[in-house]
């Protein structure tokens, strides 16, 4: 039997028509840049996440250099964060002219440890950037509470987490809701994807949103007419159009993946050499990654490979260890819980359109290895 990691091709079955429409009102009006779909898709993403202000953008990667840009970073300013995420988190640190400085996770998690923050921030640290990795946010409450004392933003790293929620004080909040500004990933993997890259942008401070609309559009809201140095970031009407689409169908889908992370984690359960995801009593996973922390992880990958079984490893390597960010000075060793994580993890494919009986050839598939 045959699982792959993401089967894109299942999902589109169910919607084609749907989103194909969409895409003709686009193709039909021949608008393609920003205009009523775009505008429509930040309205929406707004609602969703419970925020006054929504900006579409090119990629989750602009989504997060954007909003960092709008804070006038200068060299030797620092934005903290964690090492344990996709590379594009401490790209856009560094992008906007910041140095990335970072702070070990919790190990059951995988998220910032709010213990080791308060620790990392300096008289330069310009920003916080936590990121909700897998599709569960991180401790919010605490990493606001730092940021608080210290006067300087949150930018929440949002990319794997649309729609994604923590109890707070007794209050269900929105991945997006608390932190100044949010970046969001409409990469096609994603819960919520395009047809190509594509992003967004929220924010509860208007100041960043506002800057974050003039600077997708190179630096000026009138053409031609420049306030700051921008550059071409539009949200694609396109993709725009294909988001609008599939937006009604995403808590529906995000409720599938967690229906098939609770059977893996029952059929999982008693494999001393796994474990299995753990969720945060506060937290609504959207799973848009199931990761295993397992013993002879590689190994286990290349078993479940020969049984037809898509793997994934997010992430091999910390990023404190990649070779662009020697020049930060940090060695192995300097965050453990992120580099015993890059041995053990190992993501299952948890799509929505899974089937019972392929999930069951995974548990399997798993349960042998390990001499079940
Ligand atoms: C945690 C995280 N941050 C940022 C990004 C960047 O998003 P994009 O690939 O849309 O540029 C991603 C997407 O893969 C991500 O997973």
């Amino acid at each position: 039997m045959n699982v792959p990691l993401l089967d894109l091709k299942a999902q589109h079955r169910t919607i084609r028509d749907e989103v194909v429409a969409k895409v003709m009102e686009v193709v039909d009006a021949q608008l393609f840049i920003l205009g009523q779909p775009v505008q429509d898709l930040e309205a929406k993403l707004a609602e969703l996440c419970r925020v006054k202000h929504a900006v579409g953008v090119a990629s989750g990667t602009d989504a997060l250099l954007l909003p960092l840009k709008a804070l006038d970073l200068r060299p030797g300013d620092e934005v903290v964060t964690v090492p344990f995420t996709f590379f594009a988190t401490a790209g856009a640190i560094h992008n906007a002219g910041a140095k990335p400085v970072f702070v070990d996770i919790e190990a059951d998690t995988y998220n910032m440890d709010p213990d080791a923050l308060e620790a990392a921030i300096t008289k330069r640290t310009r920003a916080i950037m936590p990121v909700h990795l897998f599709g569960q946010m991180a401790a919010m409450e605490r990493i606001l509470a730092v940021a608080a004392r210290h006067g300087i933003p949150v930018i929440e790293d949002a990319a794997q987490a649309i729609g994604a929620r923590r109890r707070v004080d007794g209050a269900w909040r929105m991945a997006g809701e608390l932190g100044a500004a949010t970046g969001f990933s409409f990469f096609p993997s994603k819960n919520l994807g395009g047809w190509g890259d594509s992003g967004a942008v929220v924010a509860t401070d208007e100041r960043i949103a506002t800057r974050v609309r003039r600077l997708r559009v190179h630096g000026g809201l009138q053409t031609y007419f420049h306030d700051e140095v921008g550059t071409n970031s539009r949200l694609d009407a396109l993709q725009a159009a294909v988001l609008l689409a599939k937006l009604p169908h995403l808590a529906a889908w995000s409720a599938a993946r967690r229906a098939n992370a609770e059977r893996y984690t029952q059929g999982l359960a008693g494999v001393p050499a796994v474990r299995t995801p753990v969720t945060d009593p506060a937290n609504e996973h959207i799973y848009n990654q199931y990761v295993l922390s397992v013993d002879r992880r590689d190994d286990l990958q290349a078993h479940l490979k020969a049984h037809g079984i898509g793997t994934a490893v997010y992430y091999p390597l910390a990023l404190h260890l990649q070779p662009c960010f020697a020049y930060l000075g940090y060695g192995k060793g300097a965050f453990p819980v992120s580099e015993a994580a890059t041995a053990r993890v190992l993501a299952l494919p948890v799509f929505p359109e899974l089937s019972q009986a392929q999930q069951e050839h995974v548990v399997d598939a798993v349960r042998s290895f390990y001499g079940d």
